[in-house]
């Protein structure tokens, strides 16, 4: 089966297209998937660079993002049929997407939604999960609350302006000037643009002082020190960046903050709320590009590129 290998830690080079065995189930749980489509999310890049070493083992196959149809199942398996649509994110540490075929529990699966193609439904899985857990788990955001979004043009940040704006809550982003009116469409209440303003003194601005109710992290760096300047008195900043810098929290004192740091865990349950929202036109995943697997070495290049002509816009999916 055709299979994106990682045979050395590096560049979007080190992506090598390679004829596999296609995996055979030898458990009475496991479901065999046919892969239609998978995507590229920044910890692809993570892995291929060498960030997780001392996690995997060379070669990998990445990828963490999976809608495909279901080819065959486990004895055991009461609930798949083949045939069905499904979307999921394999484990992280496992044998991820970048193949024709993937093996899984049938406990990871999901549903894929009716009202998706592969392609959209593939740009899911990690970023809904991961944008549940956020907005809702860990910051209980609540109709009528002001969150602030850093980020909002990324495959994260397009997706929790949607759900965040599904719950009620009036939405602040930061995002290219260029992209206002999409940003705006997605249910951005005010855009602010982070290469010409400083959102600190914009949300002070914006909301006379007060602050937002949860800020959520998309962008690192010096962050967690910055933004509780720009939050309200017991608000919530919920992160996703594993950051190694020391940081000064004097300002997250003087709020009473609370800090929520996320790393995703693959979660079925999170997943079924997000295909409810989008079964019911709230939410829809938004596509920046699709490239064919054999063209994986750009969508590499497209997302780790810094400089790039036209700004990123959601996420960038892989067709098979
Ligand atoms: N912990 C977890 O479980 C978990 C899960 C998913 C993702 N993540 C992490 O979350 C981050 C975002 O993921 P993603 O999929 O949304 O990435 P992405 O699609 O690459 O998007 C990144 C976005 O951030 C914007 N950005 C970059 N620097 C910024 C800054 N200083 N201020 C404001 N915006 C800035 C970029 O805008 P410009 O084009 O203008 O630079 C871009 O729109 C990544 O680091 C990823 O590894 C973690």
């Amino acid at each position: 089966m055709k299979t994106i290998v990682i045979n050395n830690y590096g560049g979007p080079e080190v992506l090598q297209l390679t004829d596999m065995p296609t995996p055979a189930i030898t458990t009475p749980s496991q479901v065999l998937v046919k892969v239609k489509a998978t995507s590229v999310n920044p910890l692809d890049y993570q892995v291929r660079r060498g960030d997780y070493a001392s996690l995997f083992e060379l070669p990998i196959i990445t990828g963490h993002d999976i809608a495909g149809d279901v080819i065959a199942v486990g004895e055991n398996v009461k609930k798949w049929r083949p045939g069905d649509k499904v979307y999921y994110s394999p484990r992280f540490g496992g044998t991820g997407s970048y193949a024709a075929y993937h093996l899984t529990d049938a406990s990871s699966l999901s549903r894929m939604p009716a009202n998706l193609s592969y392609e959209e439904a593939a740009a899911v899985p990690l970023i809904g999960g991961t944008v549940w857990e956020m907005l809702v788990v860990r910051a209980k955001l609540k109709k009528g609350d002001t969150i602030l979004i850093l980020g909002g043009a990324g495959g994260i940040g397009t997706f929790a302006i949607q759900v965040a704006k599904s719950l009620g809550a009036f939405v602040y982003t930061t995002g290219q000037s260029i992209l206002q009116e999409q940003l705006q469409q997605l249910g951005a209440d005010v855009v602010i643009d982070h290469h010409q303003k400083n959102y600190v003194e914009e949300i002070q601005a914006h909301t006379k002082g007060k602050g937002v109710d949860v800020i959520i992290d998309t962008v690192g760096g010096s962050t967690l020190s910055d933004s509780p300047r720009a939050l309200a008195n017991y608000g919530s900043i919920v992160t996703l960046v594993d950051i190694a810098l020391p940081q000064n929290l004097i300002h997250a004192w003087e709020k009473n903050a609370t800090y929520h740091f996320v790393f995703t865990r693959q979660n079925r349950d999170e997943l079924r709320h997000i295909t409810r929202l989008i079964e019911t036109g709230q939410v829809k995943p938004v596509i920046d590009s699709v490239y064919p697997i054999e063209d994986i070495k750009s969508a590499h290049q497209r997302i780790a590129d810094t400089k790039r002509d036209r700004p990123l816009f959601g996420k960038i999916v892989l067709s098979l």
